[in-house]
Order: structure tokens, then C-alpha cells, then sequence
């Protein structure tokens, strides 16, 4: 039991973990080699009432929360990286509904979601469009009742097998601040091809894929919320939901290859012991379990913050950077010293390690790199350093001589 889960997130990590050791483990070096999409595990989700998590209870989900999704991504991740993204990416398509949806757009999508009838992905980045999410090109013309999109997307995760797709595109170019609207778009809307499908160091079980868009047309009800020019908000508050998603699974992940560290490291017998035995191997040992630790301790709090919501005070945003930016460095670190720990084997495709490792590097890249989430990070700080301004009595700045410091320098108390 941990303390700092809910009831509801407490039974959600449990019945994860059963599941991951059923379903996921076993099956996670056949869909690496093999590069294939797990159905059969997106089946069993669907079975056990996973891939409607963080649905809320009204369009057919269970009404869990980011942190109930968060632990359920964390159990899976922990039995394979990849299967814990073929899972999560699914509330990274759907936020954008869930937050911005019209009432139509939520009936419609989200129960097909929530029963894992349907599959979903974000369509967001381009070429020439990754850390800087607002200088699309892809185009979204709306006229009368019908929106034709035209354009390329890039890096779509789930791209393929889902069959509902939230994409966003320049709908009005000549605007500042609302340049960009979200479109729903579905398998087989004419105009619209999956394209090239990514050979991948990593995460290989699931599809990251190009999409095409050339003279889309869909009707105006497939506009996102309804309304033109808030697909960038829209996109910025689904990244926020869903980055602890991305530090979950690297939560899990370094928590997976730690368990195995912690087995070979007990068995692999050295100078007539066990390498645990040895106080540098120890050393590792305790400073990735503390580190694994410290990070899922910041998934939780990021995950609790926007439940809340910013109305309870803190600042969900980033608290979300801040989460993403620290547990996926942490599972980079932790993979790589796994394999280092499994020495000559771990670096070899029949000891599971090399594949935590491989699978923990895109959670540095992917929903904003490292790079962008200290830069919401800084954003953020600065923001709320105005608040300390009364600090400056106590320090001698070049434009306020007349601190503490100075009087009491003065009066020749300092
Ligand atoms: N919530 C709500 N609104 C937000 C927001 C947030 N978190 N962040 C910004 N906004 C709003 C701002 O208030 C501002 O609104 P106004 O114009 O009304 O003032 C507007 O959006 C523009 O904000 P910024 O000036 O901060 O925008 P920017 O251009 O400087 O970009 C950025 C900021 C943080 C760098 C952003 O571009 C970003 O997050 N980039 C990374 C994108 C990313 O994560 N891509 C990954 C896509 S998914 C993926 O990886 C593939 C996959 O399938 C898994």
C-alpha cells in the first residue's frame, strides 16, 4: 500500500500488475522482435475495463482519474515499455475530447474508446514541426459545412491501428493567438492515408506512423469543441494530462529493469560470491531504487496536482514538466546501469535489460523533449518568482542599494 495513492488508484495499481505479469510480460520479447502490434493484449485491456481508465463514468469509462491512468501505465511499462505506451497514447488522442470536445463529440467517440472498440492517436507533430508545436503547416480550411485538411503529420504514435485520429492544423493563418484548430478525422475519410510506418530503436510493438492528408474533406461537426482557434490550448492542456502518462511509463520501466538487476546481481557469482555482495554493485543498486523511487513519488504528486485542478492551488503544468522531465531521466539512467549491472549479458537481445534501456530513450523525446519541459519549467518559475519580490531587501542588487544589508553595513552591523 502506498500512502500516497488514492483508494480507487490503489486497486487500479494492483489489478495492473496482475494483469502485466499475465498478459504483458510474457509476451513483450515476441512483439519487440517482431514489431507487430500486441491485439491480443489490446483485447485483454479492453476485457478488464483498462482502456476506459480515465473516460469519465457518463461516455462510458470508468471516471478514474490521471493518477488512476498513471499507475495502470506504470504496472504495464513495468512488463514492457512499448505495451505501456500502445496503452497510454490512447488517452493522449482522446484528451483533446475529453477537454475540448463538444457534447456530440464526446457521445460519439469516447464509449467506442472506453470499450476498446475504437483505438485513438494525437496528431500534432510535423517535419518541421516537433519542440515547436505551433508552427504547423498542415492546413484546415473550413468553408460552409466542410473542413478540408491538407498536409503531413509526423511521428504519430498508434498511427494505423487507431481508428480515430484528433489533428491539428492552421485554420486561420493570419491570426496570432488562434491560428490553429483541432479536427477529429476517422479511418477512411477520403483524402486521408497512413503512410510511412518508423523503424524504431525502441517501443517496436507499437506504430509510429506518417499521415497524409491531401484534400481531406469532413464535415464542420468534426471541429474540435465546435469552434476555430483554440487547437493549440487544446493541444497544450492534452500535453499537460498526459506527460505524467509519459513519466509513468518511464516509472515503470526503471522499475522493471531494477527487478532484474536485483535478481542476476544476487545469482551471478563472482570471485566466489554473489556481486551483491560488493559494495560498489550495492552502491547502483541503492542509488536506482532511490531515484526510481523519488520519481514515482513526483508522478503521483503531478498526476494529484491536476485532478485537483489549478484551482486547488498549485501549478498542474509544471508540476507535469517537472514529473516528465525527472522520471524519464531517471529511467534512462536506471536502464542503462541495469545493463551495466548484467555486465556482457545485459547487453545482449536474450536478457531482458537491453530492451528497458531501448525502450526508455524515446520517454526523453516524445509529448516534448526534456529540453522543452525545462523550458515550462523556467516559464513557470520565473512566473511565480514575482511572489519573492520582498526578497530583495536582503540581498544587494545593482538597482535596490538600500537593503537590509546596506543599512546594516551602515549603521556597522554587518
Ligand atoms: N495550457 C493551456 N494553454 C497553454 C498552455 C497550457 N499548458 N501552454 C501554453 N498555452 C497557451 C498560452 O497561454 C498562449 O495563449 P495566448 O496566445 O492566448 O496567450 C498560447 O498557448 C501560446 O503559448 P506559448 O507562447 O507558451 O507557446 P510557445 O509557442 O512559446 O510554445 C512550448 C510553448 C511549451 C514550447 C510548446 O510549443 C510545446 O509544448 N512544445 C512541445 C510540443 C510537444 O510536446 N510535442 C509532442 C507531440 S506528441 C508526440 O510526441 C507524438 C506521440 O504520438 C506520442
Amino acid at each position: 500500500m502506498d500512502p500516497s495513492l488514492t483508494p480507487s488508484a490503489q486497486t487500479w495499481k494492483e489489478k495492473a500488475r496482475e494483469f502485466s505479469e499475465r498478459f504483458v510480460r510474457p509476451v513483450a520479447a515476441k512483439y519487440d522482435r517482431l514489431q507487430e502490434y500486441p491485439w491480443e493484449v489490446k483485447s485483454k485491456l479492453a476485457e478488464h475495463g483498462f482502456m476506459g481508465v480515465w473516460i469519465p463514468k457518463e461516455y462510458g469509462g470508468q471516471g478514474g482519474g490521471v493518477l488512476d491512468l498513471c499507475v495502470v501505465v506504470e504496472e504495464i511499462a513495468r512488463g514492457c515499455g512499448g505495451m505501456g505506451v500502445m496503452y497510454a497514447v490512447n488517452a493522449l488522442g482522446s484528451f483533446p475530447i475529453i477537454l475540448g470536445g463538444t457534447e456530440a463529440q464526446k457521445r460519439k467517440y469516447l464509449p467506442e474508446i472506453a470499450a476498446g472498440r475504437k483505438l485513438i492517436a494525437f496528431g500534432l507533430s510535423e517535419r518541421g514541426a516537433g519542440s515547436d508545436a505551433g508552427g504547423l503547416s498542415t492546413r484546415a480550411v473550413v468553408d460552409g459545412g466542410t473542413i478540408t485538411v491538407d498536409g503531413d503529420k509526423k511521428w504519430t504514435t498508434n498511427g494505423g491501428a487507431a481508428d480515430v485520429y484528433t489533428v491539428f492544423a492552421v485554420s486561420d493563418p493570419e491570426s496570432r493567438s488562434r491560428r490553429i484548430s483541432g479536427v477529429i478525422v476517422e479511418k477512411g475519410d477520403p483524402g486521408f492515408e497512413i503512410g510511412r510506418a518508423e523503424d524504431k530503436m525502441g517501443i517496436r510493438c507499437v506504430p509510429v506512423v506518417e499521415l497524409h492528408f491531401r484534400g481531406c474533406k469532413v464535415s464542420t461537426d468534426r471541429l474540435l469543441g465546435g469552434e476555430r482557434g483554440y487547437g493549440f490550448k487544446h493541444a497544450m492542456m492534452t500535453l499537460d494530462c498526459a506527460r505524467p502518462g509519459v513519466a509513468a511509463q518511464a516509472v515503470g520501466l526503471a522499475q522493471g529493469a531494477l527487478e532484474y538487476a536485483l535478481v542476476y546481481t544476487q545469482n551471478r557469482q563472482q570471485f566466489g560470491q554473489p556481486i551483491s555482495s560488493f559494495q560498489m554493485v550495492q552502491q547502483m543498486l541503492a542509488d536506482m531504487a532511490t531515484r526510481v523511487e523519488a520519481a514515482r513519488q513526483l508522478v503521483y504528486a503531478a498526476a494529484r496536482a491536476l485532478d485537483a485542478g489549478p484551482s486547488a492551488g498549485g501549478n498542474p503544468t509544471k508540476l507535469a514538466a517537472q514529473a516528465k522531465l525527472f522520471a524519464t531521466d531517471v529511467a534512462m539512467e536506471v536502464t542503462t546501469n541495469a545493463v551495466q549491472l548484467l555486465g556482457g549479458y545485459g547487453y545482449m537481445r536474450d536478457y531482458p535489460v537491453e530492451k528497458y534501456m531501448r525502450d526508455a530513450k524515446i520517454t526523453q523525446i516524445y509529448e516534448g523533449t526534456n529540453q522543452v519541459q525545462r523550458l515550462v519549467v523556467a516559464r513557470a518559475l520565473l512566473k511565480e518568482a514575482m511572489g519573492l519580490d520582498g526578497l530583495k531587501a536582503y540581498m544587494p542588487l545593482p538597482d535596490h542599494p538600500n537593503t537590509a544589508l546596506d543599512r546594516d553595513r551602515a549603521a556597522g552591523r554587518a
